[in-house]
């Protein structure tokens, strides 16, 4: 094996095993008990040592060595590996009636009145044996058709979760240990982002991800993908006794430094199986590992044997199914739904088909990018997916199954709710509908923030009544509130000629506002607060504003192209100008700002906090201080410029205090507005 004629130093043979030891210690803590105990670069490190001594001396290397994991040559085919103890299937059960028949089953081949089983997740990935002899894994090998299966060593020793040697007390000579390799559900969303980045194939679901990675014959791209690995069982044992129990065997395999799950339960009888179903099937979403069912397995090991086997399945063992997450239907048609943020969302009409335990009739396909990528057509058969609580997607349409004459799917460039230009703005993935205020998708949500407190500040127009309004047809813009009169709000539901008073005269009240409250009250895209008012400190009135070309807007702090894109393409909306106009003619109207350079902003850069009751409103005072540049805060900290307090402050005074920081009275806050910052220390 060594080609090396440098002859190895005991000192360093010593080194190397110190160091294999202790890596496969750490590696161990970090896979298998997910409890690292050194940081990362520490074992990076080790790693390497390691490494530049096997490279020095190669008689060093052993089968178990950490090195071993980051993969070698690529093969040219998988061998053949012969199971010396053939991996079973297992039955399946989908209600609880038949997992009461199996149960009766299993009670008269014993003749027993109670069984206890060991209850486990049926895990999604792929069956694994691992041959561990003397305590090495010497062999990894997939299951194939039960009998022969292919050799994937070089690819399970890239796998941290599967220990290279065994530790702990009374290891068999010979053991198989089997399990499942599966994709942890992030690593699997993970691999998916880097494979369209690099534009490489993308998998349908962890399993498939899993199963690709797995049967690599190179095996250093194996070594790139986030398997894991749990262990439920055992093969070839020879050379020790295993325990009684399935549960007692597994917990073998845990002291033996394998990895077993922490989920399986001892349950006795059909009740316990069914509770043990439930509690597991509503944690399915919440576990970061994609299981399909549950394994019940008779626990005891004689009993076990006692049933024995109908053809390739165990009769003291059974899969209760979950309802199945992704199934086959038909796409009737694609339709384009209109968000409120205007995100033009493809949406596949389907042949309805139970999914998840629900019926399913629609399903997403995200955006542009993925509706061509997964190059779904209308007609063409489909897998619909439906995890949890998530909306249900199109995960792949079934090429072979294609009707001739299919014709791919275009976003269009007109939204087909307002006919308003769709923009794609460069590097997003979401094509979006330009038409703001004016598109009815999304008239509901942008009355509803144009109302908001920090927008006009509308009291007592609630999102309820929005939704009302506009759905009787009352109002079809911002601007259509200014003419509600109180007969007819006091004729909707739940209104009463008092709220209908009060709501006109608190309409009347927001007509007197500010200009980067207007601009932000307007929800043009990424408009908030804050490039609201730099815009309009900037520019000091609306005109300008809508004049600037993009190249101007970009002179603004913090807008960038995205932004100045957002508002140009807000502004050559004739019908958002119309909105505006009559918003203006209604009586809205605020002050226009003398523009300052942001250096003579004499707040700019400074965070100020407001606590305890104010005799102004908040919002006027937070206004005033945003115009000469400072920033209203809500919390305080070492950076805060200072702090003004009003009656009754609690925590932010003490807190400010605490730190030293100036605290200032109303009397205070008058001198700031006007400029005097000596009172900020
Ligand atoms: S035991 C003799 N336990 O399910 C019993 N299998 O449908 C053989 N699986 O090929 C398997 N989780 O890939 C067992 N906790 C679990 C399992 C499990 C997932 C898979 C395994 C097997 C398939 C059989």
């Amino acid at each position: 094996m060594s080609t090396s004629n440098k002859t190895l130093p005991a000192k360093d043979k010593q080194r190397a095993a110190e160091l294999r030891e202790q890596l496969n210690y750490h590696n161990y803590r970090y896979y298998v008990l997910d409890d690292p105990e050194i940081p990362d670069a520490e074992y990076d490190r080790m790693l390497r040592e390691l490494q530049g001594l096997e490279e020095h001396y190669p008689e060093l290397r052993s089968a178990d060595s950490p090195t071993q994991r980051v993969g070698g040559e690529a093969l040219s085919a998988f061998a053949e590996v012969q199971h010396e103890v053939p991996m079973l299937s297992l039955g399946n059960v989908f209600s609880e009636e038949e997992l009461v028949d199996f149960d009766r089953r299993c009670r008269e081949g014993l003749d027993v009145d109670e069984i206890e089983y060991l209850a486990e997740p049926k895990l999604d990935g792929l069956a694994i044996s691992l041959l561990y002899e003397d305590g090495v894994l010497v062999r990894g090998a997939t299951r194939g058709d039960g009998a022969t299966g292919e050799d994937v060593t070089h690819n399970v020793k890239t796998i941290g979760a599967i220990p290279l040697r065994l530790t702990g007390k009374g290891i068999p000579k010979r053991l198989e240990v089997r399990g499942e390799i599966y994709m942890p559900k992030k690593g699997f969303e993970e691999l998916n982002q880097r494979q369209r980045d690099n534009h490489a194939k993308v998998f349908a679901n962890p399993r498939n991800a899993a199963a690709g990675s797995l049967r690599q014959l190179d095996s250093s791209i194996t070594a790139t993908r986030p398997l894991s690995m749990y262990c439920y069982g055992v093969g070839v044992v020879e050379g020790a006794r295993l325990a009684k129990t399935h549960q007692a065997t597994l917990e073998q395999l845990r002291s033996w430094g394998l990895r077993v799950s922490n989920e399986p339960a001892v349950v006795k009888g059909v009740k316990a199986c069914e509770a043990y179903y439930e509690q597991l099937l509503a944690r399915r979403d919440a576990l970061d590992y994609e299981i399909d069912g549950i394994v019940y397995k008779v626990n005891r090991h004689d009993q076990q044997q006692a049933l024995g086997f109908v053809s390739r399945a165990p009769r003291w063992a059974i899969a209760r199914k979950f309802p199945a997450q992704e199934e086959m239907t038909r796409v009737l048609a694609i339709d384009i739904q209109v968000g409120r943020t205007g995100a033009l969302t493809p949406v596949a009409r389907l042949e309805p088909v139970a999914v998840g335990g629900v019926i399913v009739t629609n399903a997403t396909l995200h955006n542009e990018d993925e509706i061509r990528r997964k190059d779904v057509r209308v007609g063409d058969t489909v897998i619909v997916r439906r995890a949890g609580d998530v909306i249900p997607e199109v995960v792949s349409s079934i090429k072979s199954k294609r009707k001739k004459g299919a014709r791919q799917f275009k976003v269009p460039t007109k939204c087909p709710e307002c006919g308003s230009e769709v923009v794609r703005v460069e590097g997003e993935a979401v094509a979006r509908c330009s038409g703001g205020l004016f598109c009815p998708a999304q008239r509901k949500e942008s009355i509803k923030h144009f109302a908001s407190r920090r927008a006009m500040d509308i009291d007592g127009l609630g999102d309820k009544l929005v939704e009302q309004l506009v759905d009787a047809g009352m109002i079809h813009d911002v601007a259509d509130l200014y003419s509600l009169r109180v007969e007819q709000l006091a004729a909707m539901e739940r209104m009463g000629e008092k709220s209908a008073t009060n709501l006109v005269a608190a309409l009347e009240k927001s007509k007197s506002t500010t200009l980067p409250r207007f601009i932000f009250a307007l929800g043009i895209r990424e408009v908030g607060e804050a490039t609201a008012l730099n815009l309009a400190t900037h520019f000091g009135s609306l005109e300008k504003i809508i004049k600037a070309t993009e190249a101007q807007l970009e002179e603004v702090t913090d807008v960038g192209p995205v932004v100045a894109k957002n508002i140009v393409a807000f502004d050559h909306q004739a019908h958002n100008r119309e909105v505006i106009d009559k918003l203006i003619r209604a009586g809205v109207h605020w002050a226009d700002i003398k523009t300052r350079l942001l250096g003579e902003q004499p707040l700019a850069g400074k965070s100020i906090v407001l606590t305890g009751s104010l005799t102004e409103p908040r919002n006027a005072i937070k206004d005033k201080l945003q115009a000469l540049g400072a920033k209203v805060s809500s919390s305080v900290s070492k950076k805060t410029a200072c702090v003004i307090a009003g009656a009754d402050a609690g925590s932010k005074l003490a807190r400010a205090q605490d730190l030293g920081i100036p605290v200032l009275d109303e009397a205070a806050l008058k001198k700031l507005l006007a400029g005097d910052i000596s009172l900020l220390g």
